[in-house]
């Protein structure tokens, strides 16, 4: 075997193939992967095939949460960056259209995005990408830590979104692997109250686990919140969510859900309140790094699963054979 790759066929159709190491074109570097955390995503093309519109209709390599060792670098790449551990942002924008100008790149309509048809993911042993999207990692932090800067940067991208500042009140609805990321970036944004919610008892564990106040779902709805931070993506938790608002309350959405929900209006309009979308992230890389450096963002309690390459399919059903799973990361 020269470059073990993780391909998805099909539906529940995973092979591990043994692909060409790639070259480096004269932009990019080619990384040694070490890490690549399995997402939600992963799991629902291997399940399904598809995420509204993206259908696999290739076979395509899964994996967009990687880490690892740059090993070779194109023409135009300062030779010292080999040896580098390096996170890889998985999506490389083209750089030119009007939102790209604007700095808002994560919504460029060309963006080539790891594992979202037709481009390929990183579930490889080598994987080849633009040097300005292999971000260094500080120095002490493990490939495993530094591949949860993608999760850590949604958590990031809707914290700015929502403007979280210091002394905020911060309701996180959804404690899966994303929600309990974003919980922890607010409070390294200055949050100081932070509670979590979920359906979930395990969950709501690991987030007591990691210092936070949890609420069960469905508890009495008191107005006590500047900021929501929606990660479950479930109706319920929307609206609840959005009822917990102060006056003047910030809410970013960003766990994904059925196409229409229904919000309180009244809570809206009366309160003033501003909701916000959020698509993966701009410009976080490099903080989203540095919390994890600093261990304001821990990843131990969230990494709950650690696989070979060759169980890349095992690690993809554990969100269905085992529960109380959170996040899963495959070393290639
Ligand atoms: N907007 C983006 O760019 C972006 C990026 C990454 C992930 N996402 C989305 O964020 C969400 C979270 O991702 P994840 O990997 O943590 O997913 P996950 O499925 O592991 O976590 C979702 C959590 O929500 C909880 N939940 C379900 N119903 C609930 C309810 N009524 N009230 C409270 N909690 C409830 C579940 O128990 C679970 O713990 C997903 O919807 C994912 O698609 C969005
Ligand atoms: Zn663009």
């Amino acid at each position: 075997m020269r470059n073990k790759t993780a391909v998805l066929h099909g539906v529940r159709d995973l092979r591990i193939e043994d692909r060409e190491v790639p070259r480096p074109g004269p932009t990019e570097v080619v990384v040694q992967v070490e890490a690549v955390g399995i997402c939600g995503s992963d799991i629902h093309y291997y399940e399904a095939g598809r995420i509204g519109e993206h259908v696999v209709r290739a076979p395509m390599v899964l994996g967009h949460e990687a880490a690892g060792t740059i090993v070779a670098a194109g023409d135009q790449v300062p030779p010292e960056r080999i040896g580098q551990l390096v996170a890889l942002e998985p999506g490389v924008p083209d750089g030119t259209c009007s939102q790209c100008r604007a700095g808002r790149y994560n919504l460029c309509p060309n963006v080539a995005f790891f594992a979202t048809p037709p481009v390929d993911g990183a579930l490889a042993q080598y994987v080849a990408i633009h040097e300005r999207f292999a971000h260094p990692a500080p120095a002490g932090l493990t490939a495993e830590q530094a591949a949860m800067a993608e999760p850590v940067s949604v958590g990031v991208s809707a914290c700015r979104q929502a403007a979280v500042r210091p002394g905020d009140r911060v309701l996180v609805t959804g404690a899966g692997p994303v929600g309990l990321f974003a919980a922890q970036v607010g409070r390294a944004f200055g949050a100081t109250e932070v509670a979590v919610l979920d359906v979930n008892k395990h969950r709501l564990a690991v987030a007591r686990e990691l210092g936070f106040a949890t609420l069960p779902a469905g508890v009495e709805k008191r107005q006590c919140f500047d900021v929501l931070i929606e990660c479950s993506g479930a109706p319920a938790a929307i609206a609840d969510g959005l009822e917990r608002l102060s006056p003047g309350g910030r809410a970013a959405l960003v766990g994904m859900g059925p196409q229409l929900v229904q919000v309180p209006l009244q809570a809206i309009q009366n309160r003033e309140l501003t909701l916000t979308g959020t698509f993966r992230y701009a410009n976080t890389y490099p903080l989203a790094l540095s919390l994890l450096s600093s261990a304001a963002v821990l990843t131990g309690p969230v990494i709950t699963h650690r696989l070979g390459i060759d169980d890349a399919e095992a690690a993809l059903q554990l969100a269905h054979t085992v529960p109380d799973s959170l996040k899963a990361v495959v070393t290639p």
